[in-house]
């Protein structure tokens, strides 16, 4: 586990799993969590449609919010989109950018990703660069190529404002959803691979890097036992209760 006084990061990626009211319903659930420690940071990323109302259901709580993902100009004629600026404007303090779902299913490439990164600097979002590789990508023994690419094009030359948190997730697309998780020690390799490749982008920040991919309550403790492991992203099991309440009850042991 990391022994930094950086905080320890869940992240909960509701993706499209939940209408309105069981988005609202959920997050006036996680208002019973009061008494989660401070270093914890605890974000929901809901939907677009059910943004505004989570934010207002979590008001005066310490549960952060942000945007699935971002349109990378303010406002425009771009049809469905939602922009950086529009989602700060309502209280998010995070954005998840290229995630894999976003570049394998919406064809999102590196250069979109680079666009959306600048976007949510420049509109005061903390962006959290998702990387990862495919199953052919890993098969090919080609995982650290492909993910120092998706770095490189996000991060090369950026001009990275002071005290804004550097965040990554590392989400093997084999791994999201299938209930595949990645095994932990090689997690552990892969984050030390990417801490070392960002130092060398943005030398002058630190960077947290969490693990995403079929987190359970069974499993979430093994990676904050690995190197440069500083939190999770759920997805399916941050939706249903009794996971979601599984692994905020493990996470909570490591304070
Ligand atoms: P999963 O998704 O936990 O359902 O595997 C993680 C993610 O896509 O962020």
């Amino acid at each position: 586990m990391e022994t930094t006084s950086r905080p320890l990061y869940l992240f909960a990626n509701w993706k499209m799993y939940l209408d309105y009211e069981e988005s609202l319903a959920l997050a006036r659930s996680l208002e019973s969590q009061r008494d989660l420690p401070q270093e914890l940071a605890l974000a929901v990323f809901p939907s677009a449609l059910a943004f505004a109302g989570v934010q207002r259901a979590l008001a005066g709580t310490t549960v952060k919010t942000g945007a699935q993902n971002i349109h990378w100009l303010d406002k425009g004629g771009y049809t469905g989109e939602v922009s950086a600026h529009m989602y700060q404007g309502l209280g998010a303090e995070y954005a998840l950018i290229g995630h894999s779902e976003r570049r394998h299913l919406c064809g999102e490439t590196n250069h979109d990703v680079r666009q959306k990164m600048e976007a949510a600097l420049l509109s005061g979002l903390a962006p959290v660069l998702c990387v990862g590789e495919t199953t052919q990508e890993r098969e090919a023994g080609q995982e650290t190529e492909v993910v120092e690419a998706q770095l490189r094009a996000a991060y090369e030359e950026i001009a990275w404002p002071a005290g804004r948190p550097i965040v990554i997730a590392y989400e093997p697309v084999w791994a999201i959803g299938t209930g595949m998780a990645c095994d932990a020690e090689e997690a552990g390799r892969m984050h030390t691979m990417i801490n070392t490749f960002v130092r060398a982008l943005l030398p002058e920040g630190e960077s947290s890097i969490l693990y995403g991919g079929s987190v359970r309550p069974e499993n979430v403790l093994e990676y904050f036992r690995q190197p440069h492991v500083s939190g999770v992203l759920v997805g399916g099991a941050s939706v249903k209760p009794e996971s979601w309440n599984g692994i905020v009850t493990q996470i909570k042991t490591l304070f």
